[in-house]
């Protein structure tokens, strides 16, 4: 198919498309691509004036336009951004994994309908190209399940805290500064922003559209000494991790979950705002993919891939949502935890199917057992309460 010439307008301009325009500007096919930008206020910025609007339908309504890029932080002003602008039959990028995760089913509906492609590599693991090799190299069904460490800042506090000795504050505002936390980042220490990333990982990995409200994830805002600790004397390291696997009778099962990870895993040696996926199917056994998942010109580099893929016309095919009868959400599926708790009134809220070991101890006590992930989404609001935390062992039954 031939080359589509591109003419880009680009919606925010914060770490992710400056990001974007400085790495483009190291990209001669595309240096004179961009036609717009939208921002919302008047700021000093390093471009002339007269490439930023602040009206959205100076974008949306502009005919030369052909492609959108969208990199606004609100998950909502970028639903309607990307909505308007596929219906517009323009061509969109995106970077906004809420967004996506949220309204999956309505903008596969909308490419569809209009004929045009919506494209969202950056949206998950940053630099890490692994949504196209889940739709592309991984499209057979061999896949058996994809776990990684899918939150830039949420690693990168983990590795100051385990391996720095730094308090986790002082981590999570370095995060901060170097631009790799979200806005608000209690979305990547509470798991939030692995969450999305994971429905959309397991869109293109089953070709199941998955309610993120309907998925467990918990965070590392709870953790104390006493589990780093623990860890430590164990030999391993605790990483926040993400996993989809299928399980029998086509069923798959999902969580975002602290998680105790030994040296012979691929993950233990990813630090800082690294990310690793692990991917894991029949007869190739394990693959590892590891780039940076944060930072405005990994992030960029993704989205700049993106744009360079709708050059050649790329759309995404969601063949998966095709396969057998399609997989489904098994939400029973039974887990090993480690609960550290300091009031053993705690432990009444917990269904533990059975205990493999207990300890109680002056202030800090602590069970492992295997949970149903169901009872464990059962108290969610219970599980941010800051006297207790949880990760898995990463041992589960098998369905
Ligand atoms: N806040 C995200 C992270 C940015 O830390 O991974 C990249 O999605």
């Amino acid at each position: 198919m031939a080359r589509q010439e591109l003419k880009i307008g680009v919606f925010g301009f914060g770490v992710v498309g400056k990001g974007l325009y400085e790495v483009m500007k190291q990209s001669p096919a595309l240096d004179k691509a961009i036609k717009k930008i939208c921002v919302r206020s008047k700021k000093q910025r390093d471009l002339p004036e007269s490439f930023f609007t602040y009206n959205p339908d100076d974008i949306i309504n502009d005919e030369e336009i052909n492609t959108v890029v969208e990199l606004v932080d609100d998950s909502e002003a970028a639903y309607h951004i990307v909505k308007k602008s596929l219906q517009k039959g323009k061509n969109v990028v995106s970077a906004n994994k809420k967004m996506i995760a949220e309204h999956m089913a309505e903008m596969i509906a909308l490419q569809k309908e209009h004929n045009v492609s919506l494209l969202y590599e950056a949206s998950a693991c940053g630099s890490i190209p692994v949504i196209r090799s889940l739709e592309e190299y991984y499209d057979n069904d061999l896949l058996l399940s994809v776990t990684g460490i899918l939150n830039g800042s949420s690693n990168y506090i983990l590795s100051r805290v385990f391996d720095n000795g730094q308090p986790y504050e002082v981590a999570l505002k370095e995060a901060q500064t170097l631009g790799f936390a979200e806005s608000d980042p209690t979305f990547d220490v509470e798991g939030f922003d692995s969450l999305y990333k994971l429905v959309i990982l397991t869109m293109h990995s089953f070709g199941v559209v998955i309610n993120p409200d309907e998925v467990l994830n918990y965070g590392i805002s709870n953790i104390s000494d006493f589990d780093i600790n623990y860890a430590r004397e164990k030999g391993f390291k605790i990483k926040l991790v993400g996993q989809v696997e299928r399980l029998r009778e086509n069923k798959i099962t999902l969580f975002v979950l602290p998680r105790f990870v030994g040296r012979d895993k691929y993950i233990y040696a990813v630090e800082e705002e690294f990310n690793g996926v692990v991917i894991k199917g029949l007869a190739y056994d394990k693959q590892f993919m590891f780039g940076k998942g944060a930072g405005g010109h990994p992030t960029g580099s993704a989205v700049l891939s993106d744009i360079t893929a709708l050059m050649h016309n790329y759309r995404y095919e969601y063949k998966k949502t095709n396969y057998f009868q399609g997989f489904s959400y098994f939400k029973d599926a039974a887990i090993e935890i480690y609960l550290r708790y300091r009031d053993k009134e705690v432990l009444s809220h917990f269904d533990f199917q059975s205990v493999s070991e207990e300890y109680r101890g002056p202030k800090n006590s602590y069970v492992i057992g295997f949970i149903k992930l169901s009872s464990l989404m059962a108290i969610r609001e219970k599980l941010r309460d800051k006297q207790l935390f949880i990760a898995a062992t990463g041992k589960a039954l098998n369905y």
